[in-house]
């Protein structure tokens, strides 16, 4: 889940979305979830090539967090990375990821609440209730719990010196 709230109506180029008015790029602290997936990924692979240079990777796979810590690093060795690995369906444990994450970079700028799973197709008639609860759980309860801890804590901040913010 994405969405930006644009404050001023058309920004000229991609990138004026991370520059501020003088072109200098912000040290700004972007969260991912799903960090370890393929869109978690290229979320942060994007990040940083548009000059985020500090970025939290939640996933609840440790190896896919690593991989993507590499990738990451290999591609944008100066990114602060910090990989944390958390089932976003847990409450507690989402909130003291979110706590780690200000404990590290001091704030959160940006949160792309991308972590998702889906659900074997088949017929109806023969869903796995069990299953289909997983996947509610993960692709709207926990995105809701992780939207709870981000807000709390931007709620916290001083505002952003330049034009965007986004949950
Ligand atoms: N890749 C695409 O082109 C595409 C297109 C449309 C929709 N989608 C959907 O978007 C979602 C993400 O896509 P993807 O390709 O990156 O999938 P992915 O499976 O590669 O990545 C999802 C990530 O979420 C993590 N995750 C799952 N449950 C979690 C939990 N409880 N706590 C923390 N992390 C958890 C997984 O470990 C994984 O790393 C999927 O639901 C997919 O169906 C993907």
């Amino acid at each position: 889940m994405y969405a930006c709230v644009e404050t001023t109506v058309e920004p000229p180029n991609r990138f004026s979305f991370i520059l501020p008015p003088n072109n200098r790029p912000l040290l700004r602290i972007a969260l991912v979830t799903g960090a370890g997936g393929a869109l978690g990924l290229a979320t942060i692979l994007q990040f940083a090539q548009d000059g985020v240079t500090q970025i939290a990777g939640l996933d609840i796979s440790a190896p896919s967090l690593s991989k993507a810590a590499t990738t990451l690093l290999e591609a944008f060795p100066t990114v602060s990375f910090l990989p944390l690995n958390v089932d976003l369906t847990q409450e507690e444990a989402v909130e003291k990821a979110i706590e780690a994450v200000v404990a590290k970079f001091g704030r959160i700028d940006y949160a792309v609440n991308n972590a998702a799973v889906g659900q074997k197709l088949g017929p109806t008639s023969e869903t796995d209730l069990s299953e289909y609860d997983r996947v509610l759980s993960v692709n709207l309860r926990a995105v809701l719990i992780c939207e709870k801890y981000e807000l709390r804590q931007m709620e916290k901040q001083e505002p952003l010196v330049g034009r965007d913010t986004c949950l």
